[in-house]
Parts: C-alpha cells; sequence; structure tokens
C-alpha cells in the first residue's frame, strides 16, 4: 500500500529535476497520442543546452534506447537534455510513422508532430535551452523517423543521425513501416535502386513545401553492408537525398574513421553531410556517442 502510494506521488510529480530521468506524457501537441517520453536532465545544464531527441527501433521504448546508446554519459559530460519518446504499438511492433501523409507532412497531425510537441515543451520547460540546438538520433525505425523530422520540421532540427534508417519518403504509399508491412519495397531496397537524387530530393522537399529557410538539417548516416532487415542500398539512397536537398557533391572517402572497418563518406566539407559504411557491419552498428556528438557540434 505503502510503496504504491509512494509511486503514485513519484508518477505525478510536477516538476523536472536535475540529474534524473522522469516520464513525461502530459507535454502538449501530442496529435498521434503517443503514450510518453523519458526526460534526462544531468546535474549541470549548460549555460544554453542543447536538445537532443532520441529514437527507438521496433520493439523498443524510451528506456531500451537510453540504454542501448548510453547518450546520458554524454549528457552529463556536456550538459544537454535528452528526451527519449516511446512510440505507438504500430502493429503491435512498436515502431514509428514513416509512411502515413500525416507523419510526412508539417504539422499533418502524425508522429513527426507528436515529436516536435516535445520538443517545443522542452525548449518551454528549459528556458534556457537554445532552440538552435535541437538534434534527433535514432536506430532502425528511430533513423526512420530522424528522417522523416529532417524533412518535416528543417526549421526545428540543426542536425540529425540516422543508423540503419532509409530517407524520408521512402515508405510512403504502404500501410504500414514495420517489418510486418506487406510492402518492403522501401528497406529491402527497390526503391533505392530505382529513385534518382532528384526523386529522392523532392520527395523530402514535399514534406514541407512552404518551408523558404535557408538552413537545412545536417545528416550523419551509418549503415553496415551486412544488414539484412535495411539493405546497404538505403545508405546511398539516403545520402542521395540529402546531397540532393543540401546541394552537396561527394569529396572524399576516409578509411578507418572512426574504428577499423567504418568508412567515412564526406559530402561538401564534411560539416552538413556525411556518411559511414560499415563493413560487414549487423543492423544498427554500435553506437559512436563521439562522432555523433562531434558531427552534432557539441565536442
Ligand atoms: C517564409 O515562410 C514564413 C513561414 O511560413 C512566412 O511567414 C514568410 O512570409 C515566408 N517568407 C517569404 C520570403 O516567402
Ligand atoms: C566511396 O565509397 C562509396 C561507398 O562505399 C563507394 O561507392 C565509392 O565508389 C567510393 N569512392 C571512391 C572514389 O573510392
Amino acid at each position: 500500500m505503502a510503496r504504491a502510494s509512494l509511486a503514485m506521488l513519484a508518477l505525478f510529480a510536477p516538476s523536472i529535476q536535475a540529474g534524473k530521468t522522469q516520464q513525461v506524457s502530459n507535454w502538449g501537441d501530442n496529435p498521434s497520442k503517443l503514450p510518453a517520453m523519458l526526460v534526462y536532465t544531468p546535474d549541470k545544464l549548460a549555460a544554453n543546452p542543447a536538445i537532443v531527441l532520441a529514437l527507438h527501433p521496433c520493439g523498443g521504448s524510451g528506456s531500451q534506447y537510453m540504454q542501448m546508446t548510453g547518450l546520458n554519459t554524454f549528457a552529463d559530460k556536456l550538459g544537454f537534455i535528452v528526451l527519449y519518446p516511446t512510440s505507438n504499438p504500430e502493429g503491435g511492433m512498436n515502431c514509428w510513422d514513416c509512411f502515413s501523409s500525416k507523419s510526412l507532412t508539417h504539422n499533418g497531425g502524425g508522429d513527426s508532430q507528436s515529436l516536435v510537441g516535445q520538443v517545443t515543451w522542452a525548449l518551454k520547460t528549459f528556458p534556457t535551452s537554445d532552440p538552435t540546438k535541437v538534434f534527433a538520433v535514432g536506430g532502425s525505425s528511430g533513423a526512420m523517423v530522424a528522417n522523416v523530422l529532417a524533412a518535416t520540421y528543417p526549421d526545428v532540427f540543426n542536425a540529425a543521425a540516422s543508423y540503419s534508417g532509409v530517407p524520408a519518403g521512402c515508405w510512403a504509399g504502404a500501410t504500414m513501416s514495420t517489418p510486418m508491412s506487406t510492402d518492403q519495397s522501401c528497406p529491402h531496397g527497390q526503391k533505392a535502386e530505382r529513385f534518382t537524387a532528384q526523386q529522392w530530393g523532392d520527395l523530402a522537399r514535399g514534406c514541407d513545401p512552404g518551408y523558404n529557410g535557408t538552413q537545412r538539417t545536417r545528416m550523419m548516416i551509418v549503415h553496415g553492408t551486412s544488414d539484412t532487415a535495411v539493405y546497404i542500398s538505403l545508405l546511398g539512397a539516403q545520402l542521395s537525398q540529402w546531397s540532393n536537398v543540401l546541394g552537396l557533391t561527394w569529396a572524399k572517402n576516409v578509411t578507418d574513421d572512426p574504428i577499423k572497418g567504418w568508412k567515412k563518406i564526406v559530402y561538401g566539407d564534411g560539416t552538413q553531410l556525411v556518411g559511414y559504411e560499415v563493413q560487414n557491419g549487423p543492423h544498427i552498428p554500435p553506437f559512436q556517442g563521439e562522432s555523433v556528438m562531434k558531427f552534432f557540434g557539441l565536442m
């Protein structure tokens, strides 16, 4: 009994405390009715903290992705806030919606809008946080929705990191964006083979046609060559999409960067678009926190 009431108290704790992970479910704008997010606030916030939205793979959850990435350690060192949302149980698989026109449209009423609702809540709740330092990172389905967020909200996200994702708009036309979808032409590469960089770019721009800003979300894209869930051709497809959108051309490849077996594929001066092809890498290669932090400009 006593334990139950303590749990109830914790559930309704009104304020966000430093050095803690807390669950928040009433952040405001949430048209797709996402269930909850975990918010991690380090003991020492930076003067103008960044906000990192960390997006789990299918079957995962906020707490699962917190474990998988170890991002809290970086938050402790660098003073940023991490949001770990949990998805709806799409098809019983806990995937993000990367297929519906709602989610693929700026303010379209889908998951992308609900996730931006969480970011907006964080910017309000932590008034010194820096709206020019909002980032998204995700694995698999989380990487796919990170691409969707970059396309639908280029005004919100400074940069995104995609571990084993697909380009924005890749799932359009399917009825789900899960491994159970009958249409796997996106993750299995048939679209990657068919679409040109211009077509991928048009798909991304079409997610927020009214956007007239000069800044676009910078992209870091990681993929394993032995991925059997999301084929390696999706690395090239994402690079095609974002090189077209960002107006960048391939510059060079760097071998064994940041670790042996990883090939860094650099576009332009490397500050706006980089790929990492992981030799014999699996689905969702091991999280390279330092590379992500450096690309975001946090380290
Ligand atoms: C750019 O878009 C914003 C937001 O939709 C709008 O307020 C502004 O008038 C637009 N500017 C131009 C030059 O079209
Ligand atoms: C750079 O790496 C990509 C991806 O593996 C490859 O397709 C391309 O041929 C490489 N370019 C050069 C010049 O090595």
